[in-house]
């Protein structure tokens, strides 16, 4: 027993599937995937994203609510206890180190969007500084100068109110998440997950109602946006794009949280008595709907009325949101209203998901090093805002931010995602997993998942993996055979590396040795602490 400080446990059932969909829908839906899917703008897209969905992100849902729970009832909840518990070898813990880091880190760009957002709704709301025309690049200036990406330590000379943004919605993550698992996060998500939903389905409302705002351009319909989304295409020529593949599965990953090391700790709290089965689908199928039929329907058929398939093109997902999208509400009547509704609805998404992303931590603090809750929190809020503010320093072209999520918000996530279906389906065993995942469930997982998640999951992944190695690592053309390393390397070991880059890298790996010196210290306590139990002295 890992003599936990703080007991904690959710109370019900909707609150946990609420809690997980709260992690779950985030900016990943709103901003993410339709910005990946007005980039591939077909429904080649769609088909590989719910191949992607099927194959790897319900099955490796599945996998890790299951050995949450299983790890939990043996008194743990952080990534390294619920691997300590799982590999019983005094290396095992130290495979749980990513399922730290990966939250950890990713919080730390993660809560500096989430105060864009923030930022973008009040200006909707309250003032009228997004009013700036028809004309895209005004907005584009705008977004500039308000996140810094126009120069490093931006704060310290012009602008800086989005700091002001920033300390609020970082302040407010961690009073929530001090007021614990019940009390805190699902209290939160129990009001949060249905007014987004609620004022999505407004805004959708709107979105749908556009009809051709521009009479002079009949194409530019909204029945034409939404088939820019679902419709068909090249589809055979475009599923042979190894990147469409690369880009649906992670993007799953990124929207289901699997692979984060989040659903591992949310599910230790529930016990053999509950449904992990039901629970896990519903939490990914509210996922979907929100990713789908809200993110998706509002945001491309939306930009696409005003300003057509070219305006889409080339725009990724900061262009769409912070650039496409509020030119799009400034446009519309009454536009201040459903902007500011949109930025508020993605606020709710954001902070639901990055909540998710301390938990980890905290349990890991307070299990592994005994810590209280105060102290947890306090240990944590200081690392993440040294994090933070080294990603917010170093704003100029967004490159500590966009360094970091390539290398743990896509690598380690697919690496953690291995892990997790490998030890599933071949350490603990397919049946012995099958057995676990059902004890308390409402229904049976279909058979033939058996298959799945023993072999085509894990051999989708590899294959997706050394796809995304080949091309986004190493740079690799299928036409020429010619290997030209992307940025991401280049800008590491090229021969103009680039500072920023290189300094992200470290702070990675510096985040990387904090943590195995603290899991090697935490096992050390779960081992005194289960000599003691032995001795019939323990807690
Ligand atoms: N799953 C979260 C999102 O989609 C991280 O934003």
């Amino acid at each position: 027993m890992a003599n936990a400080i703080v007991k904690e446990a959710w109370t019900g059932r909707l609150g946990v599937i609420l809690a997980v969909a709260g992690s779950a829908v985030g900016l990943g839906n709103f901003l993410r995937f339709p910005g990946l899917a007005a980039k591939y703008g077909s429904g080649a897209f769609m088909i590989a994203y719910f191949t992607s969905l099927l194959v790897l992100g319900i099955s490796i849902c599945w996998a890790e609510w299951t050995l949450g729970r299983y790890a939990g009832q043996k008194g743990f909840h952080s990534s390294p206890g619920i691997f300590h518990v799982l590999i019983r070898h005094p290396m095992g813990k130290f495979i749980g180190v990513l399922g730290v880091i990966i939250p950890v880190v990713i919080y730390m760009y993660y809560v500096y969007i989430e105060a864009w957002v923030a930022g973008y709704a009040y200006y909707f709301l309250f003032t009228d500084k997004l009013s700036l025309g028809g004309d895209v690049a005004a907005y584009k200036n705008f977004w500039v100068k308000f996140i810094g990406a126009h120069e490093n330590g931006f704060l310290l000379s012009d602008g800086g109110e989005v700091i002001w943004f920033l300390l609020a919605v970082f302040i407010l993550n961690f009073i929530i998440i001090y007021r614990g698992l019940a009390k805190g996060i699902e209290f939160f998500c129990r009001w949060a997950m249905p007014a987004l939903v609620l004022l999505a389905l407004v805004v959708l409302g709107r979105v749908l109602t556009l009809g051709t705002p521009n009479p002079d351009l009949p194409e530019q319909s909204l029945i034409n946006g939404l088939g820019f989304m679902w419709n068909p295409g090249h589809v055979g020529e475009q599923l042979l794009n190894p990147e469409l593949w690369l880009a649906a599965a992670g993007q799953i990953f990124f929207s289901l949280s699997v692979g984060f090391g989040v659903i591992i700790t949310y599910a230790s709290y529930l016990t053999d008595k509950d449904d992990v089965v039901l629970s896990g689908l519903t939490a990914s199928a509210a996922n979907e709907f929100c990713e789908v039929a809200l993110g998706g329907m509002i945001t491309v058929p939306a930009a696409f009325v005003f300003l057509g398939a070219a305006g889409l093109a080339g725009q990724g997902t900061f262009g769409l949101g912070f650039q496409v999208l509020p030119l799009v509400f400034s446009e519309m009547p009454v536009g201040w209203l459903f902007g500011g509704m949109f930025f508020f609805l993605l606020f709710l998404a954001a902070i639901t998901s990055s909540l998710s992303m301390l938990q980890p931590g905290i349990a890991f603090l307070e299990e592994g090093l005994g810590l209280n809750r105060k102290q947890a929190v306090a240990l944590l809020g200081l690392l993440t805002a040294i994090g933070c503010l080294f990603v917010v320093y170093f704003s100029k072209d967004i490159k500590a931010l966009d360094t970091i999520d390539f290398w743990v918000g896509t690598v380690c996530i697919f690496l953690m995602a291995t892990v997790i279906i490998l030890y599933f389906g071949w350490i603990m065993g397919i049946e012995r997993g099958w057995r676990e995942a059902h004890k308390g469930a409402e229904i049976r997982i279909p058979g033939f998942f058996r298959f799945i998640i023993r072999y085509l999951s894990p051999l989708y992944l590899i294959t997706i993996f050394a796809l995304f190695v080949l091309f986004n690592v190493f740079g690799w053309n299928p036409q020429t055979g010619a290997f030209t390393p992307t940025s991401y390397v280049s800008d590491l070991v090229g021969e103009h590396p680039d500072e920023v880059a290189r300094m992200s890298i470290a702070l990675i790996v510096l985040i990387i040795a904090f943590f195995v010196i603290l899991i090697g210290q935490a096992g050390k306590r779960w081992d005194g602490l289960a000599a003691d139990q032995a001795k019939g002295g323990g807690p």
